[in-house]
């Protein structure tokens, strides 16, 4: 970015603790603008989910095919319900979980309100209450649900520092909430409520042993099979340079990002050097910007193993998928993110 473009960047940000900024950020929400929020995964961007011209223009920012649905962020239970249908599990996942990282796919109600392209024609809508306190303070302050995808142009690295909003998206975003870095670091687990299981469409913080305990239900992967380990991932998530995953060392101009103790690491290139998976969570994204900006022509990012448990598993899921083979075409990297549950 030049300097020019920086400072004009810079012009958009605001501290969400003040409330100066959330009132500017509720004008800019009324008037079809569209909002970097944080939230305890990642940023989103977000615009009023009624808004049918809004919600256009999160399409238009990020390069996203318009059938991939949106999630809309709401208050709480009671808002969600004025967009959903939710049965005794949905009701005891969100009493469980919410605010916090669990997007419930619940059947959409019929007088919504919400703008057709949010669900992209689905008969199912993506719901879930955010646990930052910027976000609910501008959620309660527009007094309506905030469609918002991650605040990443389609297909790269997901924004867990206001400063990533601005290096992605620059002028297409009206306002930044600066809320601090996002303390979980990875995108919502993402549910679907049958009446008889629960369907994973994407892992996260909130694991499926916890979905089965707390819903009562079977957790199933996408393709019905009882879950055990993420599937075959389409790209997604990419930094600039290749992924290689699970290896112990890396030489140049190879760089390596550790998981718990990985001997003559350079210090801050490690997920966490006590192999904590949630810490691991929390700098996932920012440590593949930081590898990606030291490595040189022809470098690649190796990155030490990461367990396949719990949120393990959904660590790795991002990692197979910024390891996934690069599509050439621009068109097929948005037909293979385009499927519903696919993360753009
Ligand atoms: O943590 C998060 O979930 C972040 C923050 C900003 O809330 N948001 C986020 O949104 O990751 P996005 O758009 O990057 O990913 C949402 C995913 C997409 O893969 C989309 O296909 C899926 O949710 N989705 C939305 N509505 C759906 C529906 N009705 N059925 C199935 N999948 C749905
Ligand atoms: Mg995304």
């Amino acid at each position: 970015m030049s300097k020019a473009s920086t400072k004009r960047s810079q012009s958009r940000l605001r501290s969400g603790s003040d409330p100066a900024a959330i009132r500017e950020a509720e004008q800019v929400l009324s008037r079809g603008g569209l909002v970097g929020l944080p939230t305890e995964t990642v940023y989103g961007l977000a615009a009023d989910a009624r808004n049918p011209r809004a919600v256009a223009a999160i399409f238009k920012a990020k390069g996203r095919p318009d059938h991939n649905p949106l999630i809309c962020h709401v208050s709480g239970r009671d808002m969600a319900t004025t967009l959903a249908e939710a049965n005794d599990a949905a009701e005891a996942l969100m009493g469980a979980f919410w605010p916090g990282p669990l997007t419930l796919v619940l059947p959409h109600r019929a007088d919504s309100g919400l703008a057709p392209a949010v669900t992209a024609g689905l008969p199912t809508v993506a719901v879930r209450q955010p646990g930052h306190d910027v976000a609910a303070a501008l959620i309660s302050t527009f007094g309506g649900p905030l469609a918002a995808p991650s605040a990443n142009p389609s297909g790269r690295l997901s924004p867990t520092r206001a400063a990533d909003v601005l290096d992605g998206l620059g002028n297409k975003v009206d306002l930044v909430l600066d809320g601090g870095p996002c303390t979980g670091g990875i995108e919502s687990t993402i549910v679907g409520v049958d009446h008889d299981r629960l369907v994973l469409l994407r892992p996260g913080l909130v694991t499926s042993g916890e979905l089965a305990a707390v819903g009562h239900l079977p957790v199933v992967s996408r393709d019905g099979d009882t879950i055990t380990a993420p599937g075959q991932a389409a790209s997604h998530y990419a930094p600039h340079a290749p992924v290689v995953l699970d290896r112990e060392s890396a030489s140049p101009p190879d760089v390596l990002i550790g998981f718990d103790d990985v001997p003559g690491l350079p210090e801050g290139l490690t997920l966490s050097p006590t192999g904590n998976l949630e810490e691991a969570a929390h700098s996932l994204f920012a440590t593949l910007r930081q590898a990606d900006g030291l490595i040189g022509e022809g470098g690649r990012i190796h990155v030490a193993p990461i367990p396949a448990s719990g949120i393990g598993l959904a660590i790795r899921d991002r990692l197979i998928r910024a390891a996934a083979p690069r599509p050439t075409e621009e068109t097929d990297r948005i037909g293979d993110a385009g499927k519903a549950g696919e993360n753009p």
